[in-house]
């Protein structure tokens, strides 16, 4: 019998590359998971041509279609009901989830972040690491709560930072381990389900 994958539902805004990543690990056939959709609340997301391209299932929802956070969140949640869901995947999702969203998805909605958390949680992260003079950076993949960039760590990367760095190459460092980093996340997370 072969293992019982975990559905992912991989929520993006853009680019999509860490979408992607997961995505190729999903391609052997003993890796724990599969994306099953592909949601974006931005209908010209790069990534979304890149889901399609794949035959992945994709949704969009606008987020400016929606009077409240709560309806969008509630439009997001219905067209969820038409999947079978196990664990959200934010990758490059702009818009911050509401606590009433987060809390129906207790320890089942994981996000990669740009930064060694709990350091530089939001926004410009490479940049401010740079202006602070630290040596070192990377990225995290960690389990969502209310607070924002504040759920427990899952794993983390890191990488240096050099003297001459610039916040492009600082970003180009750290996404290269962002796409080592998630797919082995969520192998560590479906390993643990399935043991
Ligand atoms: C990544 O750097 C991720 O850490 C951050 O947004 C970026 C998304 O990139 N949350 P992509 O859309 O996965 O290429």
């Amino acid at each position: 019998m072969g293992i019982k994958k975990l559905k992912l539902a991989v929520f993006i805004s853009g680019r999509g590359s860490n979408m992607l990543s997961i995505l190729e690990a999903c391609k052997n056939t003993d890796y724990p998971a599969e994306i099953v959709l592909v949601l974006s609340n931005r209908p010209d997301a790069q990534g979304l041509v890149s889901a399609k391209n794949a035959g992945i299932q994709t949704e969009v929802v606008d987020h400016t279609q929606f009077e409240s956070r709560e309806d969008f969140e509630d439009e997001i949640q219905d067209r969820l009901e038409k999947y079978d869901i196990d664990l959200i995947v934010l990758a490059g999702f702009m818009r911050v989830l509401t606590e009433g969203f987060v809390t129906q998805w207790p320890d089942r909605m994981i996000n990669i972040h740009p930064s060694l958390l709990p350091d530089y949680k939001g926004l410009n992260t490479h940049a401010r690491a740079i202006e602070d003079g630290q040596k070192e950076a990377g990225c995290t993949v960690h389990f969502v709560t209310p607070d924002l960039d504040s759920g427990p760590t899952i794993l983390q990367k890191r990488v240096p930072i050099f003297e001459d760095d610039t916040a492009e190459r600082l970003a180009a460092r750290v996404l290269e381990q962002e796409h080592i980093a998630y797919p082995q996340a969520i192998e560590l997370l479906a390993n643990s389900k399935n043991s």
